[in-house]
């Protein structure tokens, strides 16, 4: 019998449970896709503890994966039985075998194997959207990355660099900044015990940076709006310290013309077009090098509190990869 891990109530990382389940039978525009590995992203730990909304209890939390196409049902045409196949955004990755509409599934190049692909298609997608989309980031900009030894914050700055922006980095401690040079920081900032905004203005001659992408949220949203030069944008995009209370909006003015955005993943991957086109750039990186995916831990899908622990202790690098 398949097993998952199923969340009856909502709560710590113990209310995950590794438990039977259903063969799960594909319905019409449906596959069933055999994973081979499941990545493991912050928005998991946002739905268990019930920050952001769940379909409903129980429910199978993880929002990525990779494996094999089993079964197809009625009318699909986007894969075949057999395809090697991954996937981020449609909850319910972390079981042995799952069901998924066949439109959310993008077939694997041969260069990126499965566990990459676990580990780099939500949080690439988000370095994606954010950089090229969101903030449609310039040669020559100087930027901010929160967390640029972490899963998104790899990703996006190794993508950044490669766009040609500057990056300045920060990072929770000496290893985890070594991490983030190793990323194409220019200079990383240890958050833990230098002042972000001094050391932003030091590394930009007073200006300020162009973008800053803050994931951290409470205890850097407001150094984040500090580190702006004027009509600079902030993209806050997560929140791994808390929920960043609600802001005066009159500040951006004082503060410099600036723009803030709450942008999300979903909306920028929303249509079959939208998704697939994120997917060949973020394939294009990988396989060109430019960006280069770190799995930095792996844990048995059986052990899923486990690494729900290590993520919220800040004890993860890159990205972090569940193995059925
Ligand atoms: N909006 C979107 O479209 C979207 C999509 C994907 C991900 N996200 C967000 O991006 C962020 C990163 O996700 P991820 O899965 O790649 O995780 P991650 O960055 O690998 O892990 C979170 C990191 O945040 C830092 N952090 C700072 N204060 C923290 C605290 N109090 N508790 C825990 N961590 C803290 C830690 O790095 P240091 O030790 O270096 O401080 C930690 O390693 C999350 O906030 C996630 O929700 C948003």
């Amino acid at each position: 019998m398949p097993k998952a891990i199923v969340v009856r109530e909502l709560g710590g990382a113990d209310k995950l449970r590794y438990e039977d389940i259903p063969e799960p039978v594909p319905g019409p525009g449906e596959a069933r896709v055999r994973h081979t590995a499941i990545g493991l992203n912050f928005v998991d730990v946002y739905i268990r503890t019930g920050l952001y909304k769940n379909p409903g209890l129980p429910f199978v939390p993880g929002q990525e994966g990779a494996g094999i196409v089993e079964a197809v049902g009625a009318n699909v045409t986007e894969v075949k039985v057999g395809d090697r196949v991954a996937y981020a955004g449609v909850l319910g990755a972390y079981a042995d075998v799952r069901t998924l509409p066949a439109a959310r599934l993008l077939r694997l190049p041969d260069r990126i194997d499965d566990r990459t692909a676990a580990a780099m298609m939500l949080k690439g997608m988000t370095a994606e959207y954010l950089l090229r989309r969101c903030a449609k980031v310039q040669p020559g900009d100087a930027i901010l990355v929160h967390a640029a030894a972490g899963g998104v914050g790899s990703l996006a700055c190794q993508w950044a660099r490669a766009l040609g922006a500057r990056v300045i980095g920060t990072a929770g401690g000496p290893d985890k900044v070594a991490r983030a040079l190793a990323n194409g920081c220019s200079a990383v900032i240890d958050y833990q015990r230098e002042d972000i905004v001094a050391r932003v203005r030091e590394l930009t001659d007073s200006k300020g940076v162009a973008v800053v992408f803050d994931s951290v949220g409470r205890t850097t949203f407001s150094a984040s709006l500090d580190c702006l030069r004027p009509r600079g944008l902030l993209a806050l995009f997560g929140q791994s310290s808390g929920t960043v209370p609600p802001v005066d909006l009159s500040l951006l003015g004082a503060k410099g013309s600036l723009y803030v955005t709450r942008p999300s993943l979903w909306h920028y991957i929303a249509t079959r077009d939208e998704l697939v086109e994120s997917a060949a750039a973020l394939f294009a990186v990988v396989a060109s090098g430019e960006v280069r995916v770190e799995v930095g831990q792996t844990f048995a899908l059986s052990d899923a509190a486990a690494a729900h622990e290590a993520l919220e202790q800040r004890k993860t690098t890159g990205s972090t990869v569940l193995l059925p």
